[in-house]
Formats: C-alpha cells, structure tokens, sequence
C-alpha cells in the first residue's frame, strides 16, 4: 500500500489542554484539523514507526470517522499494530488499561469527556503515553510546537475498516486487532475487587441505580453490575450510548443528572444511585437522601479501600487536586502516608502513581481512580464504593455521617462561569494576583484573609514546575476559595470559583452546604470584584 505525504500548513488553535485537544466537532471536520494534530502527534513522540497503539473514543458524533482517519495515518506513520475497541468504542480507563496491558506505546482517545456530543458539540482527541496516562506537559508542549510548524502528513489511500467485529485485520503492512471493549477492562476490576462480596450484597436485597448518561460505560455497567455481580435487570438506566448523549450534558453531578438526583431524594430511592460521564471516566456517587461531594468520597474511599482486595495492605500515599478540599489530607495524617497536592488534571497524577508515592487519586470534579489505571475511573469508584457497603453493611448516608464524626466535616461547592469574554476573565484574574499581599489581614464580613497566592506545582518525581495553578485564598477559621480559568472550555473562558468551609471538630455538620458557605462565598465574590469584572455574580452551574 502506497504511504502518501499530503502537504499542510498549520491552523490556528492546537494547543491541548488539561485533557488534550477540544473543539466543536464542526471545527475538527474541517480538512487537515484532526490530521495535522495527529501527525503533530506523531513528530511529538518520535514517528510512529513499528510502535503498538491503542485506539477508541466514547461514542459521539464523528468518532467513528475520526478513528478510520487515525487508522490510515498510523499506516501512513509506519505504526505497527492498532489495537482498537470494536465499534470504535473504548471507556478512558479501559483505553488506558489496554494501553498497560498489552505494553503499548500509547493511544489515541477520542472524547470531549463530559462535554455534550453531536455535530454542533463538543469533540475532543487525546494521546495518552506508555504508563497509560494522558500526555506530560513536556510532549504536550512538544505536539504544540509540532502543530505550529507542520507542512505535511502521512496517510494511506484505503477503504474504512470493518471494525464491527472481533478479530484481526490489516491495513496495508499494519496489524489491527478488534477488541471487546468490556473484556480485559472487566477482568480487571474482578482482580481488584471482592466480587463474591458485592454478588452477595446484591442477592441479599441491596437496590442500586446506575445511570450511564446515554454514554460509553452503559455496555460495560450492564456487564459487570447486571451480567456478572447480579444486580437487578434495570439497574442500568440510560444504558445505551448514543451519537449525542440523548441531546443530555453527560457529566455525573446533582445538575445533569437531576433525574438519578431526584430519585435518589424521593421515597423510591434504591440503596445506591452512581452516574459516570461521556467517556467513563467521572463517577457520582449517591446514597439514598445522601449525595456524597466528590472530595468526601475520596477521602472516604481512602479511609476504606482496605476492605478491598488490591488495597488490602494499604495505600502508599493520596494525591488530590489542589482544588479539591482537604478531607483527603486528614485520612493521610491520620493512616500516617503521604499527601500530595498537584494542579488539576489527570496527568499530574502520573509520575506520583508511576513511582509508587501514592495509590489512590482525586479530583473535586467528580474523578477518582488508583494505580490500577493512569486515568480517572468512574465505575472503578462506583466499585470500590459497592465493597466498601458490603463489607461495612451499613448505609451510605451512615458511613459519611461517620466519617464526618471522625474528621469533621468539609462543606463544598464549586461555582460556574461560562461564556465569560476572555479578556474580562483575564482581567478578573490579575485583578487577584495584584492584591496577595494587600489581602492579609484584611476582613470581608465575617472571613479576615489568613493568606493568599497563586498555586504552582513543583513535582517531586521529574523536579518539574507548573505555574500559574490557580489563585488560593485562605480565610481565618477553615474557609478557603479557589479561582482558575478552565483548560476545558470551548467557548469564551470558564471562571471556576471554588468554595469551602470546614466544621472543626466540634462545628454543626448538617447545615445547609450553600448556607455553610455564603460568608466565604461573599467575600471570595468582593476580593475579585467579580460583578465590576465580570458584571455577573450568578454562576451558571453550581455543583
Ligand atoms: C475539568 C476539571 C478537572 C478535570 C478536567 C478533565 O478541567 O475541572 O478537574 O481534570 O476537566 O476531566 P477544567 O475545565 O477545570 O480545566
Ligand atoms: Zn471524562
């Protein structure tokens, strides 16, 4: 098959962010969009030659497209073998996995997580490394350069690939085999987990609701909770994936998943209500009247995950984002391992799990994972949570009541600005950093400024130094408020205004969250002069 060298000339806006390339799909229609950050890719990671690469996405509108495009330029880049999900179809983590298990040299994922799907959407394409994990900022920063001076790419001339069935197949000189994408992802967690225990918590009565979004994990929630651990036929709602996610925002929190929400707060409630996100990669986790915030539900898998069988020895350490709240910082001191603090994003997470500093993972925005994968894994926690519950035989609401007890507990919220004119979310910005030192001592109704600073993130592994993280307010009395601009957003920037409060030990745990936090949220609102800036101080989203 005859390699063909198309010339191209660079295009605007190629930069991945926190999780890769994002656009609307009608942007990565275009000609040469998709192909030249593919072939940038390619230059990045040193050509593709005789190298194994996992391929698969979650399902939306052009993925199946994107995937034959990115078969015939591995063909064209000398790539060796492709494996990919039949169907086009891979979960983030199970791509992950399968990018560890076979010894790969990486993989292309196509998703825009939980960003909504279809031709007028979101789409998005990632290259994850050999641990498994999305790509460090150094060969992000290197597929960037690539993208800025490219004049050509590497194609073949050849006709869609069938990749409806299972098997082997080639492409010219190259390899691709068709893979189940539930198989080796499901005989994973079945290593990690006590399934005996959760197929006995299941025939004893217990009721859940899994709500897969209309998104990736509904084949692999069917098989493993209804076909394999005997959960109730039915347990899976919205099971099918779909090209646009039903038209709905596939992104697991109490806002787009109202309807699970709502159940789970009713008098039907099941025992456990668990959603996941486009690309499987998110979880929610919800007992019946109990939603569990995502920073509660890391610490809480942490203080528990030795009730599972691959955690049974113990956790090396806990990393969370710096965003999230601390609750996961107090089970570390108090199971006397390390904590780490890193910027938000997955990747960061990666040389911590690769040298063996930590074991489990999370981010406020609804991801948790462990060194299982070097991704976030929304069924993995809605796993681990399942474990959990049948070994301590007791409610969810019960066992976060409890932890509360022994920790004190972390009220949480985080508020959304969308759409806001990038050059007045700038100037919000540095409108904060102008003022650390100004702040200190300063009060705002009820909060005075205990410090102030802008996060930057020094790795302990590579030595390496993030800047520019994030701004960090801390207030007298345990209340903290983050802003940052979102590295995910497709139109105009996202404003991310992070709120906390912490009870103490001895602080009322049951208030209201958004009444635990209006003193901390007003100042945080003041200190930026956010209705000056920005002329709003109504998020869009408040999760
Ligand atoms: C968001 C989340 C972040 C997560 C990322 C990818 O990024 O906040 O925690 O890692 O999506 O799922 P952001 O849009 O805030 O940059
Ligand atoms: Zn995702």
């Amino acid at each position: 098959m005859q390699i063909e060298t198309i010339e191209t000339t660079p295009i605007e806006g190629q930069m991945p962010g926190t999780s890769g390339l994002r656009k609307k799909t009608r942007v990565f229609m275009e000609p040469r969009f998709l192909e030249n950050f593919i072939q940038a890719t390619f230059d990045a990671i040193g050509g593709g030659d005789g190298k194994t690469l996992i391929v698969g996405g979650d399902g939306r509108y052009f993925n199946k497209d994107a995937i034959q495009t990115i078969l015939r330029m591995s063909a064209g880049n000398g790539v060796a073998q492709v494996i990919v999900g039949q169907n086009g179809i891979l979960s983030t983590p199970a791509a992950s996995h399968l990018i560890r298990l076979n010894g790969a040299d990486g993989g292309f994922i196509l998703s825009a997580s939980h960003n909504p799907g279809g031709i007028d959407e979101d789409f998005g394409v990632k290259f994850n490394a050999a641990n498994g994990g999305p790509a460090p900022e150094g060969l992000t920063a290197k597929m960037f350069e690539a993208t800025q001076s490219i004049s050509a790419y590497k194609t073949v001339t050849a006709p869609d690939v069938d990749l409806g069935t299972v098997g082997d197949v080639t492409l010219g000189e190259m390899a691709i085999r068709v893979v189940d994408p539930v198989e080796s992802y499901q005989a994973l967690m079945a290593e990690l987990f006590d399934f005996d225990a959760i197929r006995a918590l299941f025939a004893g009565g217990f009721t859940m609701c899994f709500d897969a979004m209309h998104a990736v994990t509904g084949p692999y929630a069917k098989a493993i909770l209804e076909g394999t651990l005997g959960a109730a036929k039915g347990t899976v709602v919205n099971g099918v994936p779909l090209e646009d996610f039903g038209k709905g925002h596939p992104d697991p929190n109490p806002i787009w998943a109202k309807e699970l929400m709502d159940l789970m707060m009713s008098d039907k409630a099941p025992d456990l209500g668990a959603a996941s996100d486009g690309d499987g990669d998110r979880n929610m986790i919800v007992g019946r009247g109990a939603y569990v915030t995502p920073s509660d539900s890391l610490a809480i898998l942490a203080a528990n995950a030795h009730l599972a069988p691959a955690y049974r020895d113990g956790l090396a350490g806990i990393a969370r984002s710096m965003p999230t709240s601390p609750a996961s910082d107090r089970v570390a001191a108090k199971l006397g391992i390390g904590s780490f603090e890193t910027p938000t994003g997955w990747k960061f997470f990666g040389n911590l799990l690769d040298a063996g500093k930590v074991t489990i993972c999370g981010e406020e925005s609804a991801g948790t994972g462990s060194d299982h994968v070097r991704e976030k894994d929304g069924l993995w926690a809605v796993l681990l949570w399942l474990n959990i519950l049948a070994a301590r035989k007791r409610s969810v609401a019960d066992i976060v009541a409890q932890h509360w007890q022994d920790y004190g507990r972390d009220y949480y919220s985080r508020y959304d600005y969308e759409a806001v004119p990038t050059d007045a979310a700038n100037t919000l910005m540095a409108h904060l950093r102008g003022q650390f030192d100004d702040l200190l001592g300063q009060s705002f109704g009820n909060m005075t400024v205990a410090a102030a600073d802008e996060f930057s993130y020094h790795d302990p592994v590579d030595g390496s130094v993030s800047q520019n993280q994030g701004v960090r307010i801390r207030f007298e009395g345990g209340g903290r408020a983050v802003f940052r601009l979102s590295g995910t957003g497709t139109q105009g920037a996202t404003l991310r205004l992070y709120l906390e409060q912490y009870s103490g030990m001895d602080g009322a745990r049951d208030l209201d969250t958004q009444v635990a936090l209006a003193d901390v949220r007003a100042a945080a609102q003041a200190i930026c002069d956010m209705e000056a800036k920005i002329g709003r101080t109504t998020p869009d989203v408040i999760t």
